[in-house]
């Protein structure tokens, strides 16, 4: 080679070196703008969305094991087993007291006629009875002796029907008074998929309804409670809201089976049951024994949200079922009980112990106001005819309590005709909030991490914005092929610094569903599974809790190059400082394969040489999940990062998401 080319070659390689170098100088330096806070987080910004599909209520946080207690399933029998040895023992049969209780006409019968013959009835639980060995569990009942001289041999059975504990009842009650009997019993050994089994001794005839039996350890050791470690796992993610009690449960599949939220209130066996709209709801998945017994109703979501910290976010229903099934909507001058729900229900939550509603709560055992802040009106509802119901609603509460904050749909979907018009129209309105639903594929995620950085798409002193259900769906949507991974936990965590970023626009987010019982689900992906006795977080579920348990007061800017990071070099990150502890909270998302070594420098901060602590989420690939032999395959971990002067040299792992804190 001649001097001439050499030096040509020399130019060109010191050029390449240089563009390497500045376009690796692009990628490194983060800078946080620690003294330059731009929009305010507000305490609701992450919180839950709870709703009772794939088992989430009955069979999943209500913990009562029995199912079909008061033999008012479609078929009166569903999920209980009567054994009878002999034809003329006795029977078991099937009453119904019609008018005489329209909330729970039917009950049971027992005549037994002969004291040595055996009669059992046993029912099989959900997906069985899960039963933690030494643990007490409390049985009870309705019922009423028409001849005395019966005794109830109560047994936990294992999958084996082997006895795992006993106890025996003789009911005092006699005559036409349905009285109730309680007793407790112990359990002897664990079981998954246990059965609760009643064997009549004696002779006599009885009348039973109400059959229940609960775990002692549930949440907050509450009688009829809740269950413990689903619960656990929600109050850890400190949520600043609950939403519920949905969802599309909210409108019902018509407008008989629409939730209604004074059915769910008082004594269990007042509170009339119906159909879960996700019985039927996908053909490929029918869950037949799927009802709701509303065991748990709006006291206990209201109770709920004030045990866990939670702003509590009811919706109710607009006047409209769902579009995509029946899409009946109660003519507009017969709106008036819908909208009176809605009052009563403010009343219920807020009002002084003699109001109607208020004396209700007090007398359930809550003389405090719950502090209801909002409610929202209608899920996933569309067209013009909704915003007419809007309208009604919205002058009839405003008109009662004008600071009250109410929260419309936007649809199904974050974008389309549906979407642009009714976001046009509730932004018209001067909608307190707005509710954008996303179920969308991982990229989706990825590439709308600047979606709300569109000013004039949201502009910032207008109608705020809730992600009131989302998640990156790794098939498509309904997809039964969808799973919780690293793909999805990646691609949410990276939208959520969008979020974060535009805490001004964007004041609340929850992600759907929450629950998933791992034989009665009906969609997935969804952010906690269960069984009968355990629960895991997915790696989604860790992504949500980085967040809310790093929410902070204020957003600052977190740029590269002057520009937000939405994806530059796969790499997504937000801040905020927590006025509260003087901390700086940085999250950085990498959502491609390589290592990334970035600089984070501190603007506005005196210098310093400190350590500060970094949580980080990582997979070395996009499959990884969690599952009941590995809970914990992909959980977040800490270390100590070392601040230099006011630079952080940080390496961002594959397929990471880091929380950073550091003392300011
Ligand atoms: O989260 C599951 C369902 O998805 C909700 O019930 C509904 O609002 C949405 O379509």
């Amino acid at each position: 080679m001649n001097t001439k080319k050499r030096l040509a070659v020399i130019v060109i390689i010191t050029f390449l070196c240089l563009l390497v170098k500045v376009e690796a100088q692009k990628v490194k330096d983060i800078v946080v703008k620690v003294n330059q806070p731009i929009a305010t987080v507000e305490p609701t910004m992450w919180g839950i969305f709870f709703e009772d599909i794939n088992l989430g209520a009955d069979g999943g946080i209500y913990a009562e094991l029995v199912k079909n207690r008061s033999f008012e399933f479609v078929k009166p029998l569903m999920g209980w087993a009567v054994q009878q040895n002999k034809l003329n023992e006795g029977s078991v049969l099937v009453l119904n007291r019609q008018q005489g209780n329209t909330a729970n006409p039917r009950f049971l019968r027992i005549t037994k006629n002969e004291a040595n013959d055996t009669l059992n009835i046993a029912n099989e639980g959900f997906r069985g009875m899960g039963i933690k060995k030494g643990l007490r569990y409390d049985f009870s009942i309705l019922c009423r002796q028409l001849t005395p001289g019966l005794t109830l041999n109560i047994e936990l059975l294992n999958a084996n029907d082997k006895i795992i504990g006993s106890t025996r009842l003789s009911p005092a009650a006699s005559g036409d008074e349905w009285k109730k009997e309680a007793i407790s019993l112990n359990s002897t050994d664990t079981a998954w998929k246990g059965k609760l089994n009643i064997k009549f001794g004696g002779s006599g005839i009885i009348d039973l309804d109400m059959i229940s039996l609960f775990p002692s350890d549930t949440w907050k050791n509450r009688p009829g409670g809740m269950r413990a470690d689903m619960i656990k796992l929600l109050a850890d993610m400190k949520p600043g809201f609950i939403r519920f009690p949905g969802g599309c449960i909210v409108e019902g599949y018509d407008l008989s089976q629409r939730y209604r939220w004074k059915n769910t209130i008082g004594t269990l066996e007042e509170r009339q049951l119906i159909i879960n709209r996700w019985n039927f709801e996908f053909a490929h998945r029918p869950t037949a024994d799927y009802f709701q017994t509303f065991g748990l109703g709006f006291f206990e979501y209201f109770q709920l949200a004030e045990d866990i910290g939670a702003e509590p976010l009811p919706i109710l229903n607009a006047g409209m079922a769902c579009q995509f099934n029946t899409a009946e909507v109660v003519p507009l001058n017969e709106l008036d009980p819908y909208v009176q729900d809605a009052l009563d229900l403010i009343e219920f939550a807020n009002g002084d112990v003699d109001t109607k509603w208020g004396t209700v709560r007090a007398l359930l055992g809550h003389p405090k106001p719950f502090n209801l802040k909002m409610m929202g009106v209608g899920n996933e509802n569309w067209g013009p005819q909704y915003i007419e119901r809007l309208e009604v609603f919205t002058k009839a509460i405003k008109d009662k309590y004008p600071n009250f904050k109410l929260v419309y749909s936007s649809g199904t979907d974050p974008n389309g005709e549906r979407f642009d018009y009714l976001n046009n129209e509730l932004r018209k309105m001067n909608a307190d909030i707005i509710d954008e639903h996303y179920y969308r594929r991982p990229e989706w995620f990825l590439a709308n991490a600047s979606r709300y950085d569109n000013y004039p798409h949201y502009p910032r002193n207008a109608s705020k914005v809730f992600g009131g259900e989302y998640a990156a769906q790794s098939d498509k949507t309904v997809s039964v092929d969808n799973k919780n991974n690293m793909a999805t936990a990646i691609a949410e965590a990276a939208f959520m610094t969008g979020l974060e970023r535009n805490a001004d626009v964007v004041n609340m987010a929850s992600y759907a569903p929450l629950f998933a019982h791992v034989e009665g689900w009906q969609w997935t992906p969804d952010l906690i599974w269960v069984n009968n006795l355990q629960s895991f977080g997915t790696p989604n579920y860790y992504v949500q809790k980085l967040y809310s348990t790093n929410k902070g007061t204020n957003v600052v800017p977190a740029l590269l190059n002057g520009k937000a990071l939405t994806g530059q070099d796969s790499l997504y990150a937000s801040a905020v400082i927590d006025k509260k502890t003087n901390e700086v909270i940085i999250k950085v998302v990498n959502a491609s394969g390589k290592e990334k070594i970035n600089n984070i420098t501190l603007e506005g901060v005196k210098k310093q040489s400190s350590q500060g602590l970094v949580t980080t989420l990582q997979y070395n690939n996009l499959s990884g999940v969690n599952s009941f032999d590995q809970p914990k395959n992909v959980v977040p971990e800490e270390a100590s990062v070392t601040i230099k002067g006011n630079k952080i040299n940080f390496i961002s792992l594959p397929y990471s998401f880091s929380v950073i804190r550091l003392k300011m």
